[in-house]
């Protein structure tokens, strides 16, 4: 016999074609804990509501802990012949108690609610997970920043030579960027904590169950408003692989510049043994894999979003077969990220900068022009002519092959009267640095100041 939950009315089953494509059991399986907590809080509204005995209720919850003991233990498993995860669930609990009483428990509940509910504290526990993982990854960038705090290097726009930093500015500009995808995390968090259960198939219960009782007994503060809403929706979904995919994208960008320090023209890094591969032909090969597969990996974040909004935006209220499509890509972005984060984690937290090279690099490329220039502001220049004075110091230098601060007393009154001796004061790499000293600035005294904050905001 069957266990299939449909068919009264039909007098044949399933193609095997049809079962074949229906199934998701090989995907959906991983749901199987939270089912069974979705069953278990169900079973106790349906008592409240006097469709249980307290015998049946104590019955069904041993009949529950049994089942998710095998399940744990991976002696209950779902079959092909099981369509989903939940009727692989239904199946084990009727082995367990008869179709008497295991035949009660889907009272009230329809695999819509169901799913969408368990969707939701799925993705909420791994939302928690990265958000873990997140807060290792500012904390071992924020580490670096610390370790080390003084050293200047080249800032880049456009990848050229602009303006020296601190390293520490540029790391933790970073950290800025992930302490902002963990907030996009913890703000999608308010809108998924929302259970479907009570919904049944879009219409709500007719048996006086109670949503509220239910979604407090699976952690939701809330049970939906409205059922259609609660068993259609699919935003909750979406919303968590765009935070997925922004946060592909931000390790992407980190990713891309650790190659490009690696580089033997940059040498501004080097990365530890344990976090880097060598090559099976190039014996002297030591390649950033773990940045190239994270700048790889987020191109497949940013695939499973597309493929979410691709697959919802045609579908009528209320529940659509489609929706089954849900679960595996925003299973791959959570798989994607729970592998990668460790790694790259490790790969920041061992990298080891050098020094001497940032810091002569710092002001290559009279990257100190527009001190110059701000340095006649502050001597009454209109900024227009200031900009034009400091470009005529590069035009005399670069064919000359002389940087900024080789420029006598005698060249520099030549480019322009306005050139004073005193403007050599500001031809330092610290001197520059230290001079950008307003609220989120390179200066040592603000980049402290974002090390705190940074620390006391990972606390
Ligand atoms: N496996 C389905 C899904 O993931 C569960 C809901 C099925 N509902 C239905 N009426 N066929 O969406």
């Amino acid at each position: 016999e069957s266990t299939r939950l449909w068919g009264g009315r039909f007098s044949d089953g399933p193609s095997e074609a049809l079962a074949k494509l229906s199934a998701s059991v090989h995907f959906d399986w991983r749901l199987a804990p939270y089912d069974i907590a979705g069953s278990r809080a169900h079973a106790r509204v349906l008592h409240k509501a006097g469709l249980l005995t307290d015998d049946e209720l104590t019955r069904m919850l041993g009949g529950l802990d049994s089942l998710e003991a095998d399940v744990a233990a991976g002696t209950f498993t779902a079959t092909i012949e099981d369509e989903d995860v939940h009727t692989a669930l239904e199946r084990g609990l009727l082995e367990r108690l008869g179709p008497e009483l295991g035949g009660k428990l889907r009272a009230g509940r329809s695999r819509n609610d169901q799913i969408a509910t368990l969707g939701r504290m799925f993705l909420r526990d791994h939302a928690r997970t990265i958000g873990g993982l997140l807060a290792d990854l500012q904390e071992v960038l924020v580490e670096q920043a610390a370790a080390n705090i003084n050293v200047a290097m080249p800032g880049r726009t456009h990848l050229q030579h602009a303006q020296p930093v601190l390293l520490a500015h540029h790391l933790l500009a970073h950290v800025q960027a992930f302490a902002r995808d963990a907030e996009r995390l913890r703000d999608w968090d308010k809108r998924a904590d929302e259970s479907a259960y009570g919904s049944g198939a879009l219409a709500g219960s007719s048996l006086g169950l109670d949503p509220e009782a239910v979604a407090s007994d699976l952690g939701f503060s809330r049970s939906a408003a409205n059922s259609i809403d609660g068993t259609a929706s699919r935003d909750y979904v979406a919303e968590f692989a765009f935070v997925t995919a922004m946060l592909g994208v931000n390790l992407s960008r980190l990713s891309e510049e650790i190659i490009i320090w690696n580089t033997k023209e940059f040498s501004f890094v080097e990365l530890d043994d344990a976090f880097s591969t060598g090559s099976s032909i190039m014996p002297q090969k030591k390649n950033p894999d773990i940045a190239e597969l994270a700048r790889g990996k987020s191109g497949r974040l940013i695939g499973n979003l597309s493929g979410l909004l691709a697959t919802f935006k045609g579908l009528p209220l209320a529940y659509n077969r489609d929706l089954q499509e849900d679960k595996e890509p925003v299973f791959d972005s959570i798989d994607t990220l729970e592998v990668l984060l460790p790694a790259f984690i490790g790969m920041i937290a061992t990298l080891r900068f050098h020094r001497e090279r940032l810091e002569e690099l710092a002001p290559a490329g009279f990257a100190l022009a527009t001190d110059i220039a701000e340095w006649l502001v502050k001597q009454g220049t209109p900024f227009r002519v200031a900009h034009e004075v400091a470009g005529a110091c590069v035009k005399y230098c670069e064919p000359r092959g002389l940087e900024l601060w080789d420029l006598t007393d005698e060249q520099f009154a030549e480019i322009s009267p306005e050139l004073k001796p005193e403007v050599r004061s500001v031809l330092t790499v610290l001197g520059s640095i230290g001079s950008r000293d307003g609220r989120g600035g390179t200066a040592p005294n603000r980049v402290a100041e974002q090390l705190d904050d940074a620390r006391k905001g990972l606390d």
